[in-house]
């Protein structure tokens, strides 16, 4: 595990996209897993810039996004699917049939089933991980077990209350969503988390100096033989060796 402790936002967001842009032109069949939420924007935008530019092609890639709101269409403003059509896919020359974002659209079991199948058939080289300041990692919330796969789940109030900020109101904000487990996440080949501000200092200082818990979801990825925190100094400000 690695601590990076970067000056600001746009020097992290810079050094995730340097490492994608070497997993996209080196690797023959790419696969990205990728997050939602604002720190993964500046990646994102890095990416467009770089596709615009004529430097970078992703058309033999395969994205698999980490989760998504259940009780919203793909088309709502705040879902994931949105999201990512938003921030990146519609940017660049990514095949459609190459994208994967898990929906509660149908029966849900069938559904984390499939996806579960899908992340089995495509092995993913790097993985893009916020945090939430409950030390989530996609909509794993605390408490659930680290040997999960694909499930439904029911968000943590924290985790309502800090995406209120996308919606009009709380009562807005959706109650479940479905997410990739821990133990999906962990099956990546390398991963990176990105968490900048004080909000997520608790939750970092927990992932780098405390032990492994499931109250801290975050703290699985401790025993990832290839993980990267990417932190900027007031996400790392309560770290004892900086
Ligand atoms: C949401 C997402 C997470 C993300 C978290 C942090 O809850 N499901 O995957 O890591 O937000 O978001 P932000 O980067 O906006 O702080």
């Amino acid at each position: 595990m690695g601590v990076l402790i970067v000056d600001n936002y746009e020097q992290g967001c810079r050094i995730a996209f340097e490492r994608i842009k070497q997993v996209v032109t080196q690797r023959e069949r790419p696969v990205l897993g990728l997050a939602t939420g604002s720190s993964p924007i500046g990646i994102y935008n890095l990416m467009v810039q770089d596709y615009q530019q004529g430097h970078c092609s992703y058309s033999h890639v395969t994205t698999c996004n980490l989760d998504e709101y259940c009780g919203i269409d793909h088309h709502h403003l705040q879902s994931y699917h949105y999201f990512m059509q938003h921030y990146l896919f519609r940017w660049i020359d990514i095949l459609p049939k190459n994208i994967y974002i898990p929906t509660c659209e149908n029966i849900l079991e069938q559904e984390c089933k499939k996806y579960n199948d899908l992340l089995l058939q495509n092995p993913i080289d790097l993985q893009i991980l916020g945090i939430g300041s409950n030390g989530h990692i996609g909509f794993n919330e605390p408490g659930t077990p680290f040997d999960s796969t694909v499930h439904y789940v029911k968000l943590d109030e924290k985790t309502r209350m800090d995406n209120s900020r996308f919606f009009k109101s709380l009562e807005e904000v959706p109650k479940y969503a479905i997410t990739m487990g821990i133990a999906n996440i962990m099956q990546a080949k390398s991963i990176i988390l990105l968490a900048f501000g004080f909000q997520k200092a608790v939750a970092i200082k927990g992932l780098v100096d405390g032990r492994q818990t499931i109250e801290l979801p975050a703290s699985v990825l401790s025993s990832h033989p290839d993980a990267t925190f990417i932190v900027d100094k007031q996400a790392a400000c309560l770290l004892l060796h900086k």
